[in-house]
């Protein structure tokens, strides 16, 4: 085995929950063959910075921080890895401009970097390969900063191909865990302690286990049975894989959290169409409403683009009254930004970036008044809360979760980390919910489910 122990490393993470994750499985790693973590760049020997390709702002902020890391290596020695969705995209383009970038490496080879990091010597190392297994030894070594929350991949990369979407380019196309892995994986989070389990991938409601042909509906009922973490939930569905089997099979569980992570994208359904995403505005309120039906009180989040090519105002009307009838709990919404390679960079990204930024105003202005009264209607409430840890604004005051995903801050005693609190709910902004917590007692919450 490689030995890295004279090595310092930091991790600088961009980007989404998956990333977040192969940040865990890079450090897991690094830390067995002997390497250091430490607090920042500059008292590290290896920068590492995995990047987000998914929308021009994202790319951006890995040059920024490059320029940062380059004047830190002209000071003194460092050794400068580039990791993630945009080494994916660029490969050795990316270093040739760059020379003070020393690898290049895509998420299937995170397990090489110990043996490129020994190697040394000079020139850029890109490492891009897709591989179509999974390692299950190396995902073993996974260190995991939440102790009370684990996230768990079920599937990577997606053969939907959306117009605008990068992603089938920069996490390949789609392959499944296959579920004996995936329930054992759980099996042993379960016995460490873990309360909450986060099934992750690009399009998690198309899973399949290639053996067994069992679908995502199985896998959420074997996880279920499963005695330990009282929470599971999971990112990300794509409407058109979210069919009733998996609506039934959420309802019947004992653990899976009444929230849901549904990216609509737009509410008209002619820029749906021309976005290729395979259901209509009608399609995706019927979803809506089934999901209420079977789980009344549900938590639904969402996706939205604005300003997606050809998309006139009425059209994007459509996606304002779509978040008026449906009111999401919580909705993430972007710009659109043409992305190499995407079929909708082919188009002309025709409206204008004043346009976009008004539609993105009124978006986010109406979300946040529509969460505010959501949030209102919470307060007075007892409600089941997973603690994570301290606010950052105060640190007497404990951070968590609600069932619902909303962000609670709130006064208990003791540490909060792992643990289920009562909190009743005195307050509410749009972003978060306040309140003062008693020990659990299952019998006292509004939201437990025998
Ligand atoms: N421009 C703007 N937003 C995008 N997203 C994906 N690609 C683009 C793009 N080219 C958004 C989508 C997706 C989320 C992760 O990022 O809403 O669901
Ligand atoms: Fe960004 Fe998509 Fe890569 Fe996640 S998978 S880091 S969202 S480009």
């Amino acid at each position: 085995m490689t030995d890295l122990s004279h090595m310092a490393y930091y991790i600088e993470t961009f980007g989404c929950q998956m990333n977040e994750n192969d940040s865990e499985r890079i450090a897991g790693i690094l830390d067995a063959a002997g390497a250091r973590r430490a607090a920042s760049p500059e008292a590290s020997g290896l920068v590492i910075v995995n990047t987000c390709a998914v929308r021009a702002k994202s790319e951006e902020k890995l040059y920024s921080y490059l320029g940062r890391l380059r004047g830190l290596k002209k000071r003194r020695g460092l050794v400068i890895a580039v990791a993630g969705c945009v080494a994916q995209l660029h490969r050795g383009d990316l270093s040739a401009g760059r020379p003070f970038v020393d690898i290049v490496i895509g998420p299937d080879n995170y397990h090489r970097l110990p043996e490129l990091l020994a190697a040394g010597g000079a020139g850029a190392r890109v490492l891009t390969a897709w591989s179509s297994g999974w390692n299950e030894e190396e995902r073993r070594l996974q260190v995991r900063a939440n102790p009370s929350s684990a996230f768990v991949t079920i599937m990577e990369g997606c053969d939907n191909f959306c117009a605008y979407c990068i992603v089938p380019f920069t996490r390949g196309r789609e392959k499944f865990r296959p579920l004996p892995a995936v329930l054992s994986d759980v099996e042993a989070l379960a016995r460490s302690g873990y309360r909450e389990i986060q099934f992750l991938g690009q399009n998690v409601s198309a899973y399949r286990d290639a053996d067994t042909g069992a679908a995502f509906p199985d896998l959420l009922d074997r996880a279920s049975a499963i005695p330990g973490p009282e929470w599971i939930r999971f990112i990300t569905s794509h409407p058109r894989s979210f069919g009733p089997e998996i609506i039934a099979a959420m309802a019947r569980s004992r653990a899976v959290c009444r929230q849901l992570h549904l990216p609509l994208q737009s509410g008209s359904s002619a820029v749906l169409d021309r976005m290729k995403r395979g259901y209509s505005r009608s399609d995706y309120l019927d979803k809506v409403g089934a999901l209420r039906e079977a789980m009344p009180g549900i938590h639904l989040s969402t996706d939205i683009i604005v300003g997606f090519p050809g998309e006139t105002e009425e059209e994007f009307r459509e996606t304002m009254s779509a978040l008026e009838e449906i009111r999401f709990s919580n909705i993430f919404s972007f710009r659109y930004s043409p992305r190499p390679g995407t079929a909708a960079a082919r188009t002309a990204d025709d409206v204008p970036l004043e346009v976009k930024r008004r539609r993105l105003a009124e978006v986010q202005a109406l979300q946040k008044s529509i969460q505010t009264e959501i949030h209102r209607g919470i307060v007075g409430q007892t409600i089941r809360v997973l603690g994570a840890g301290r606010s950052r604004k105060d640190p007497a005051v404990f951070s968590g979760r609600s069932e619902g995903s909303q962000v609670v801050n709130f006064t208990a005693p003791g540490d909060p980390a792992g643990r289920f609190f009562q909190v009743r709910i005195s307050g509410a902004g749009p972003y978060s919910l306040r309140g003062e917590a008693a020990p659990f007692d299952p019998s006292r919450s509004v939201d437990y489910r025998p």
